[in-house]
């Protein structure tokens, strides 16, 4: 789920954060994969839904910018071919039927090479479906955090922020721009349960907003995100739990016929 040059701790990522691909389960049913297909999953993190998706179609290949993520998919799952990509700097000899990717564009900037990559490895006609954070997606806690560390001295936080979180306007204007035809585009919000009832801000601060604390001396950033993690706690500690306020940016798409 890295397309960045991130390195990602998987064992964190497993033990903590399997939510990323258990949601992503509803979005291999919107792929519906076809027995006869060649299909991709961009940005598959440890592997988990390219093994969903690969018993249900003839060939399937995972990748990811992560050489920790991918090293870990193999292990899981040895007899698929994972590869270590850029999301906007890649292409392939044999075309897909279909791109998959969830959770994954919001991590890259250069989403529109990242648009064009997709569309020349796609067959004409080919299609992609793929879910990740849209607009105002996780505000609460990004808000929060750029005040934190502005308030301990560190003001150019929001220049740190590593995300691409757009609208449906935005993005499916990218599509149609490079040669897709759109047929759904839906932002919706999903609040997450994240898996410690202590530390559930804390640790998803720690697993994927690491670029925000490259400069900040390590006992600054215990004491950053545990006042981020107090500041939000009206908002995002519902019921003894702690939730992350995720928005869903669903989207697909098909290639031109050329
Ligand atoms: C997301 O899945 O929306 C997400 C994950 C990590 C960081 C930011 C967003």
């Amino acid at each position: 789920m890295s397309t960045t040059t991130n390195e990602w701790n998987a064992a964190l990522y497993n033990a903590k954060h399997a939510f990323v691909y258990a949601y992503g389960n509803s979005l291999v049913e919107l792929l519906n994969p076809e027995i006869n297909e060649r299909i991709l999953d961009l940005g598959c993190g440890s592997g988990q839904l390219t093994a969903a998706i690969g018993e249900k179609c003839a060939e399937i290949v995972g990748m990811d910018a992560s050489e920790t993520m991918i090293k870990s998919a193999k292990e899981l799952y040895p007899d698929i071919d994972f590869l270590i990509c850029d999301a906007a700097n890649f292409e392939v000899e044999k075309p897909f039927d279909a791109v998959f990717s969830n959770a994954t564009l919001h991590w890259v900037k250069d989403y529109k090479n990242a648009v064009k990559c997709i569309y020349n490895v796609l067959k004409p006609g080919g299609r992609l479906v793929v879910e990740f954070g849209g607009k105002g997606n996780v505000k609460t806690i990004v808000d929060a955090l750029v005040e934190t560390l502005n308030n301990f001295g560190f003001k150019d936080a929001e220049t740190k922020n590593p995300w691409y979180f757009p609208s449906i306007a935005a993005y499916t204007s990218v599509l149609e721009e490079i040669g897709f035809d759109v047929e759904v585009g839906h932002l919706y919000k999903r609040p997450t349960l994240l898996a410690d009832k202590a530390t559930g801000i804390i640790d998803w601060l720690t697993m994927f907003a690491t670029s925000f604390f490259v400069d900040v001396p390590v006992e600054i950033q215990e004491k950053v995100k545990y006042q981020v993690q107090e500041k939000v706690k009206p908002v995002l500690f519902i019921n003894g739990n702690w939730y992350a306020d995720y928005k869903r940016l669903r989207v697909v798409a098909f290639k031109n016929q050329q």
